[in-house]
């Protein structure tokens, strides 16, 4: 289900000489496979690439995808598309981001994109944001403890994100921790994107509602059991 989204939404918007934002995860990955399959096949040109992490990084070089850095020449701080994928989408394409611990990238390229599109399975869908899925939050690591009483006053759950096959927490790629945080009550997710960035010692937060002042909503790509893919604006 998460292919055919990746793939319909890698062959309906990705066109030639776009500076393009990659995602991270399981989902997007079969988007970084698609365009460098067109690329190889001369289909598309001249893109310029950013990739959100260092996992899609890895999967460009591997394919001869050409990726720069979003303060380069090529992309100068801005990207025409950005296509990811996601934890949690509401029914307004809000988003839980942040399960591979890329959130702050992540958000950095959605938010400064032109367009940004998110491709999943239809099981990412729900009514209500935050209540199934942790929202991460990335935090200095000597504010871990403040910052987690802070988010528990919210009437959150708050968690140490653990690392697998390595002893202690996560360690980002900026060298932050991740609390992942559990809502009890359906929380607004626009409200809480603004204020929990607001605690001193947070870097970013898993909420994507669209950059401030300007509630720009990606288009979703949702991929049915059916094997049929549904966009939705
Ligand atoms: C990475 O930090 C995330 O935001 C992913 O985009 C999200 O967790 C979806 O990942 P999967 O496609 O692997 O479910």
């Amino acid at each position: 289900m998460k292919e055919q989204a990746a793939l319909r939404a890698a062959d309906e918007l990705v066109t030639s000489g776009i500076r393009l934002g990659l995602g991270t995860g399981s989902t997007a990955v079969h988007v970084v496979r698609r365009v460098g399959a067109r690329l190889a096949a001369g289909d598309i040109k001249g893109i310029r690439v950013f990739a959100t992490s260092f996992q899609t990084e890895l999967e460009c070089e591997k394919l001869g995808i050409p990726h720069y850095g979003l303060n380069s020449p090529e992309l100068s701080g801005g990207l025409d598309l950005t296509i990811d994928g996601a934890d949690e989408i509401d029914t307004e394409n809000r988003l839980i981001k942040g399960g591979g611990g890329a959130l702050l990238i992540e958000k950095l390229a959605a938010y400064n994109s032109g367009r940004f599109a998110v491709v999943a399975d239809e099981g990412k869908l729900v009514s209500r944001l935050g209540l199934r899925f942790p929202v991460p939050v990335e935090v200095i690591p000597e504010s871990r403890l403040a910052v987690s009483r802070a988010l528990e006053k919210l009437g959150a759950a708050v968690t140490l994100r653990e690392a697998l096959r390595k002893a202690g927490p996560v360690i980002t790629e900026h060298g932050n921790l991740l609390l992942d945080i559990v809502f009890r009550e359906a929380p607004d997710p626009e409200e809480l994107e603004e204020y929990i960035n607001r605690i001193p010692g947070v870097v970013e937060n898993g909420f994507f509602t669209g950059p401030w002042g300007r509630r720009i909503r990606p288009r979703v790509y949702i991929g049915r059991s059916s094997g049929a893919v549904e966009s939705r604006d």
